[in-house]
């Protein structure tokens, strides 16, 4: 998008909601959603996560998208400019959202590794006959689990780090080629296809025996077991599956057209997305419960249930094949506006030509990333060390979703809600007074006030035990 240096926006809002929604769409959708559902025990989790969305997420990607039109420029720069003052302390949210886009893709491109791992097993017809049994070994195969007894040069240890490193060199050679645009058009085709394919997933699962079950776990709620961590777990993966409080939107939001309605093209992306997610769900719990796999399995319930999904149907192997390769360009297009957030920030902080910065990201990513792809089973090679009590993978993802986006969005919405002036961001939400959507924007202003930083802020200490709720 913005690989040439050159700011030339969006020919219409449609072509800026799809590439925002090409951030959005991603393994959040297929691999976290499902699987933070099950850990979080279904009905009760999914009211909690739409909860968050609603009152907190949209907010934040209206401030977003409002604080990147006005200024016109990314994370860092629009601070400054919208403060006047080249030196703001809120360009530190600039920062903050590069060091949430390294948390993140530290672990993101280790599971976007397992999907193209997965996507060459499904063309080699690895899985031909596969059972419950044998689709928890094939996983277990693909992460590295029993690592620590392994050495680092073997294949265990080594096959999900070459996977892992294959992703980075595709997403760097891809930034460094400047051919986003080309890799955004095809986003565009492959969204509609891994649309329909989910549908059939759906279908598919729905009509397996024992399916109502999975329905039941997903739409039955019970709020007896209900943590704070649960419910803080739910507003982080608010914030992660619509990449938000790291200035990925404030970016987009700078490419939107002057006569975009910004105070609901988030409400269409955030409708948009949790479709996606649903249609994952609903492929994924009835096949869950059909074949007797535990619905709190984990990071593994998308790579072992979605292969029986395809068992024993007609085509299964090719479509098998065509929903990972699919799952693998829609995680490609969600890691392209992760690596653009420090590659921009460090080119435009540290004058670093685009080109070399995305490299530079790419390394560091790889280097960190490697204890994610090591950590991903406590029994993988770098299983055995925990810092403040979680193995890597885990505190990468926790750090990201749970502390340094909430504490950045709660920043953006207090920028959008407080420093900018009541006439400004009307001035904004209504392009002008054209719009005539008064009432709206009092609303939105009234959410961003009080409603959504309370709520990041309460839910944060409630985790921390300092409040009960
Ligand atoms: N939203 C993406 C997903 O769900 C992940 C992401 C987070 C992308 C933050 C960009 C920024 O897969």
């Amino acid at each position: 998008m913005s690989t040439n240096g050159k700011r030339d926006g969006f020919s219409s809002t449609l072509a800026a909601l799809m590439v925002a929604l090409g951030s959005a769409v991603g393994l959040g959708n297929i691999w976290k959603f499902p699987y933070m559902t099950g850990t979080g025990g279904g009905g009760a989790f999914l009211v909690i996560y739409l909860f968050f969305v609603f009152c907190v997420a949209i907010p934040i990607m209206i401030s977003e998208f409002v604080i990147g039109r006005r200024s016109r420029l990314n994370a860092v720069g629009a601070f400054r400019k919208l403060t006047g003052n080249p030196r703001t302390p809120w360009s530190g949210i600039g920062f903050l959202g590069a060091l949430s886009s390294y948390l993140i893709m530290f672990f993101y491109s280790c599971v976007a590794g397992w999907v193209y791992s997965y996507t060459f097993k499904a063309a080699t017809g690895a899985f031909a006959n596969i059972t419950k049994e044998s689709a928890g070994a094939l996983f277990a195969e693909t992460i590295g689990v029993g690592g620590a007894e392994a050495s680092f040069f073997s294949s265990t240890v080594l096959a999900p780090i070459f996977w892992q490193v294959l992703v980075l060199v595709v997403v760097g050679t891809i930034i460094s080629f400047g051919v986003a645009r080309g890799i955004e058009r095809a986003i565009k085709v492959m969204m509609p296809a891994l649309f329909a394919l989910l549908v059939i997933c759906v279908i598919r699962a729905l009509t397996l025996p024992g399916a109502g079950d999975g329905l039941r776990f997903l739409f039955h709620v019970d709020f007896k077991q209900v943590t704070p961590a649960v419910i803080l777990a739910a507003m982080g993966l608010a914030f992660f599956k619509l990449s938000l409080g790291m200035g990925t939107m404030i970016t987009y939001g700078s490419y939107f057209t002057d006569d975009a309605d910004l105070s609901v093209s988030p409400l269409k992306i955030a409708i948009a997305d949790i479709c996606i997610s649903m249609l994952a769900g609903l492929a994924i719990f009835p096949t869950v419960f059909s074949f007797g796999v535990e619905p709190g399995a984990g990071p593994g319930l998308l790579f072992i249930t979605i292969p029986l999904v395809f068992s024993q149907m007609p085509f299964g192997q090719l479509l098998l094949f065509a929903f990972f390769l699919l799952t693998a360009f829609a995680a490609n297009g969600a890691m392209l506006s992760l690596v653009e957030v420090p590659t921009s920030w460090m080119s435009e902080e540290f004058n670093i030509p685009r080109k070399r910065a995305a490299l530079i990201n790419c390394v560091i990513i790889g280097a960190v990333g490697i204890l994610a792809a090591g950590s991903a089973d406590g029994s993988g090679y770098f299983g055995g060390i925990s810092v403040f009590g979680k193995g890597f993978f885990d505190l990468f993802d926790y750090l990201s979703s749970n502390v340094a986006m909430p504490i950045g969005g709660f920043c953006i919405a207090i920028f959008a809600g407080y420093l900018m002036k009541r006439g400004e961001l009307f001035d904004e939400l209504s392009n002008h007074g054209t719009l005539h959507n008064e009432g709206r924007a009092a609303f939105i202003r009234i959410l961003m006030r009080y409603v959504t930083p309370v709520l990041v802020v309460v839910i944060l200490l409630n985790a921390l035990g300092i409040i009960k709720l």
